[in-house]
């Protein structure tokens, strides 16, 4: 099956940027969104960001003129997919609005479409059971912003056939991205459910007044390579994003406390970059790199949150979720990390990273205790690069 053209459902931050890199690819492209301001605003986005490549003469402005044209506007639903190969859909993450949407979708796209939910964590079985074609339904999972970040999770629901997994693997691979698979539908996939975990148990940190949020970031952009920090690229992502996947963390995740720091902000209506303040102020509204202090990296170790999502990393291929190499991929590429979890926990060695999670449960909670695959490893003195093996292999 040939994938010609796709809907694009949704023109906000994510969904722009997915209809960009699908029509950069030279495909057609429907955008819908459910006004024509809304629309507008999408299209202006995207115009924006392709004569930005154009300056940079990642393309031509003619490449960039003709991938414009590609993108046709539709406010009516059942008009954008009724003749599309492959539907995406990044409307807001509620799941019961997504439920619908995908039902509408079902009942007026081509029988043979794929549909697909750009979600950041919500079940795509649950979106799927909304539909008559549960085993065409799968999750590709695009990265902020779109158009500059390689990795694309592909995430199987319960049903989704290997066939619509391949399909949509290549898929990502036309659009100039780099897949990596998800085998069972949990919570937050790979790269946000590695990162989130580690991120909640340091809002409780600052929310406890333990770091201030400054310390954190210096220490995340000095001292671990993050580029936008932990906190700015909460401001640059939307922290209601972040407060949505959280909360859905906590409905699903037994032991998962979400801290009450995102909802104070999103109560605020503090919501980052878009709103002109979240844990930063931003006078106009437009993304401003972090310049803060080394001397302020010195107290928080950027390492904590990094030790938890290695816990998260090493149950996820205890229970057959990723493979290890997939793990990395998507940590590196989905965030632009130096490493991935994987590769710290073999540098750091993991009879350290398995009593620093001690450490960590001892304090919080049970529900930060070493997985059963790390203390495996210890016993077996498989402890990283000091031993020439650990989750990798070293000569
Ligand atoms: N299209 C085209 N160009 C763009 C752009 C876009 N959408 N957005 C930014 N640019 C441009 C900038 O304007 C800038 O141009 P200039 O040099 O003329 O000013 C250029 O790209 C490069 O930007 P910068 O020099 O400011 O910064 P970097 O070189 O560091 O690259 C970045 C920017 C790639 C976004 C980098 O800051 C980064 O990697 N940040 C981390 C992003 C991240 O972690 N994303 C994941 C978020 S979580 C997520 O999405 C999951 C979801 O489920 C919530």
């Amino acid at each position: 099956m040939e994938i010609k053209k796709v809907a694009v459902l949704g023109a906000g931050a994510m969904g722009h940027g997915i209809a960009q890199v699908a029509a950069m690819s030279g495909m057609e492209v429907n955008l819908r969104d459910i006004s024509d301001e809304f629309l507008q605003a999408g299209i202006e986005k995207i115009k924006w960001s392709l004569d930005k490549m154009a300056q940079k003469g990642k393309i031509s402005q003619e490449e960039a003129d003709a991938a414009l044209r590609r993108v046709k506007k539709f406010v009516s639903l059942a008009d954008a997919v009724k003749d599309v190969d492959f539907v995406i859909e990044a409307i807001p993450e509620k799941l019961d609005l997504k439920k619908e949407t995908f039902r509408e979708v079902d009942k007026n796209a081509p029988k043979h479409a794929i549909l697909a939910s750009n979600t950041s964590a919500l079940p795509i079985s649950e979106m799927a059971s909304a539909t008559t074609r549960p085993e065409r339904v799968v999750g590709m999972h695009f990265f902020n912003p779109p158009q500059l970040m390689r990795l694309v999770e592909v995430i199987k629901g319960d049903k989704t056939s290997d066939e619509v997994v391949r399909i949509t693997a290549e898929l990502a691979k036309k659009w100039g991205k780099e897949p990596v698979i998800v085998n069972k539908d949990v919570p937050g996939f790979i790269a946000n459910r590695c990162t989130i975990t580690g991120s909640n148990l340091v809002h409780w940190m600052v929310y406890n007044g333990e770091y201030t949020v400054e310390e954190v970031d210096a220490a995340a952009i000095h001292k671990a390579g993050m580029p936008m920090g932990m906190f700015g690229l909460l401001d640059y992502t939307g922290i209601d994003i972040a407060y949505s996947v959280s909360k859905f963390m906590q409905e699903r995740e037994p032991g998962f406390k979400m801290s009450p720091l995102l909802e104070e902000k999103v109560k605020k209506g503090e919501l980052g970059v878009k709103t002109g303040k979240g844990f930063y102020e931003y006078p106009d509204k437009k993304w401003v790199p972090l310049d803060l202090p080394l001397e302020k990296a010195e107290k928080f170790d950027p390492f904590i949150p990094t030790y938890v999502g290695i816990n998260v990393a090493a149950e996820l291929i205890r229970n057959g979720v990723a493979t290890r190499d997939d793990i990395d991929k998507a940590l590196k590429l989905g965030f632009n990390l130096p490493m991935g979890f994987l590769e710290i926990a073999d540098s750091l060695g993991i009879d350290v990273v398995v009593q620093k999670l001690k450490e960590i449960s001892a304090k919080y909670g049970p529900f930060y205790k070493p997985s059963p695959l790390l203390e495996e490893m210890v016993k077996k003195g498989e402890l990283g690069q000091k031993t020439k093996k650990g989750f990798y292999t070293y000569e």
